[in-house]
């Protein structure tokens, strides 16, 4: 039995399209896979914690490969990256908020990416992701389209971040569905939303 992790970016719930598209995947995904797990973290209702000043010490004391003088405010931290990296595979389903992610994932992301908890570093070997072979499904929502000819494609600051980020943290199979223009006409934003759910709906039987 293997376990998939949903982490849930949008706060709009029943009118996200974002986790419209997540629901046809966890749908076929729960046909083609009925023995696996499947964990939701909704961003917006779960503790996060607080990246305060002592948290940041302890975090740079980590980054200088020393033992941080007071670990404790990364407690929850480390809770949380334990629980993330535990999972055989991943759906993200993530809006495009002001170009970037939703400022719940980047807490999110900020939170986890510590050493030892999702990378590690040495003088020796450089940085290496701990998030190892597993796979990512990552659908990126946008009200806009930044295609190759829409003019505005450097604006995508979502799509680069995340992948950037996973990369980073040791994913090399990350499968991405970007639904985009959904604020760009009524025809458009259904064409795109059926689009999505399709995609989506692949890629569920191909992890
Ligand atoms: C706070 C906020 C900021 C947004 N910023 C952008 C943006 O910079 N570019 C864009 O194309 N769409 C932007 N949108 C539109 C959303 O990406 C779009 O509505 C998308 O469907 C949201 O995903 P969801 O339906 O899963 O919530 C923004 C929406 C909100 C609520």
């Amino acid at each position: 039995m293997a376990r998939l992790l949903h982490v849930e970016a949008s706060p709009r719930k029943d009118g996200s399209i974002s986790i419209a598209c997540g629901r046809a995947f966890l749908d076929a995904y729960a046909h083609a896979h009925p023995d696996d797990e499947v964990d939701t973290i909704d961003l917006w209702s779960t503790d996060l914690p607080d990246l305060t000043g002592a948290f940041a010490e302890a975090a740079h004391a980590l980054q200088e490969g020393t033992s941080p003088e007071d670990p404790s405010p990364l407690g929850a931290a480390a809770e949380l990256a334990r629980r993330f990296v535990s999972y055989d595979s991943y759906l993200f389903t993530i809006p495009m908020w002001t170009f970037s992610v939703p400022y719940r994932m980047k807490h999110f992301m900020d939170v986890i990416t510590q050493p030892g908890f999702t990378y590690s570093y040495s003088e020796k070997d450089g940085y290496a992701g701990l998030v190892t072979g597993k796979t990512a499904v990552v659908i990126y929502t946008r009200g806009r389209s930044f295609g190759p000819t829409s003019g505005i494609v450097s604006y995508d600051l979502q799509k680069p971040l995340v992948e950037m980020w996973l990369r980073f943290i040791g994913f090399t199979d990350v499968r991405p569905v970007v639904v985009e223009g959904l604020l760009e006409g009524e025809a458009t934003a259904r064409a795109a939303r059926a689009r999505g759910v399709k995609e989506a709906t692949r890629l569920a039987t191909e992890i």
